[in-house]
């Protein structure tokens, strides 16, 4: 890819990865056909299908299109090679364990971002009474009956507040999960679980109070907008004089966070009816920001705003709180020659230098889509390597990033 003087033209946003991908282990605890409309063709969503091929599960997935068809579905254990693929495998646990009582599934994988156990997950699972052992990596879970509880968690894990939220579906009487995640995910798993049948209090709230129900019926669900992809994209246009068009948001409630940031950067963001303008003038200010839980700035972003931040004359600064090992991306960015320095869980930026092209390594899915955002802002040309991680996440990146005037390539 090449250094990009102007970015002009529209892209059309994906849909939403890490709400399609529990949404896929919610039809589960139906028994029919669902069919899922705006589904992302990405890598994690085709290993989430193959998942579901152990289990009997027919999946079809044919221009954005899923469609899963649970009415065979037949209990079996779930190996090692499949679940190590991705993190979402472990979300499977829940639905899992309400329609089979029983559960035998391996570790879960997902990028390396630092620790990423799953306590929280099982924790709330045994407080269901559900026995887990963990055997050579895998996890044999079992259980009798399901029991309703009130279960506090330490941190709202966006996983784990999915995972018991489709267990409790499976438990005979109330279960009340406090200190949950409020994440946009969580919500639109809620409602899709309402359509189906469920019954749920607190949606949005760090409260949940779920009933109990064995008859769910399978479910259609219009998947949402990638919050992650469109801010990417939106904090992209900072760094480079920018005229484009995000095409596919029509409610940008999920994604205000994003657009203050973008707005704090230098970027102008109007809404119409089912696209936002994105506008700059290149020239980023910089500033001090910090990743939180939602509503606050999201993680995933991290590293795409430290790219960005590069191109502010002076120091600006960007804090982790999620993720106790993210700033993979600093190490690559050096080779572009940019000056950064890590304290701890700051990232130091000393930003306004020339950036120079080189070959750089995409070692996790946000990190990579933060270096190819950084190779507009390099002399010269810039080569990414290992992309299968962006394809995790990003349908086409190179071919989103064409549709604005980059000159980009697989090669
Ligand atoms: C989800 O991961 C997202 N993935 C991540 O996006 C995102 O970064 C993360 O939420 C935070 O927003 C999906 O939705 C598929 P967590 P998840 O459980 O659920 C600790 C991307 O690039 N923790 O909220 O795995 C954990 O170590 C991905 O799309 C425990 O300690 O995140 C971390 O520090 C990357 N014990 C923190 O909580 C547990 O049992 C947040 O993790 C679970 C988590």
């Amino acid at each position: 890819m090449k250094k990009a003087d102007f970015l002009k033209g529209n892209i059309e946003i994906q849909g939403s990865k890490n709400t399609v991908l529990p949404i896929i282990a919610a039809t589960l605890l139906g028994s029919g056909i669902s069919v899922i409309y705006n589904c992302p063709m990405i890598e994690d969503v085709f290993v989430m299908c193959e998942l579901l091929e152990c289990l009997n599960v027919k999946t079809k997935l044919e221009n954005h299109v899923l469609t899963v068809d649970t009415r065979e579905a037949d209990y079996a254990p779930l190996p090692s090679e499949l679940t190590g693929k991705l993190r979402s495998s472990v979300l499977l646990l829940g639905p899992i364990l309400a329609r089979w009582k029983k559960a035998e599934i391996g570790m879960p994988g997902g990028c390396a971002i630092g620790l990423r156990p799953v306590d929280i997950h099982l924790e709330g699972l045994m407080k269901m009474n559900v026995d887990i052992k963990l055997h050579h990596d895998v996890l044999m879970c079992e259980t009798y009956y399901m029991q309703g509880t009130e279960y506090h968690l330490k941190f709202p894990s966006v996983g784990a507040t999915e995972n018991l939220i489709m267990a409790a579906m499976g438990v005979k009487g109330r279960t009340i999960l406090r200190g949950v995640a409020k994440e946009p995910e969580i919500i639109e798993l809620c409602n899709y679980l309402l359509s189906m049948g469920a019954l749920i209090e607190g949606i949005g709230t760090d409260v949940l109070v779920i009933k109990g129900t064995a008859a769910l019926e399978s479910c259609d669900y219009c998947n949402v907008y990638d919050r992650i992809v469109a801010g990417t994209y939106l904090l992209m246009a900072a760094a480079v004089p920018s005229d484009i068009r995000l095409i596919g948001i029509e409610d940008i409630h999920y994604i205000k966070n994003i657009i203050h940031v973008a707005g704090l950067l230098g970027v102008t963001v109007v809404k119409f009816e089912n696209y936002l303008s994105v506008q700059s003038s290149g020239k980023v200010t910089g500033g001090d920001y910090i990743t939180g839980i939602y509503p606050e700035f999201p993680t995933d972003l991290q590293p795409v705003l430290i790219s960005v931040l590069l191109g502010a004359e002076g120091h600006s600064s960007v804090t982790e709180t999620v993720f106790d090992n993210r700033f993979g991306i600093v190490g690559e960015l050096q080779k572009l020659e940019a000056d950064i320095e890590v304290l701890g869980q700051k990232a130091v930026i000393h930003g306004g230098k020339r950036l120079q092209g080189h070959t750089v390594k995409a070692k996790d899915l946000r990190q990579g889509a933060a270096l190819v955002v950084a190779g507009l802002m390099c002399k010269g040309y810039t080569t990414i390597t290992n992309i299968s991680y962006i394809k995790r996440g990003y349908e086409d990146i190179v071919r989103d990033l064409q549709n604005v005037g980059v000159k980009i390539t697989y090669i």
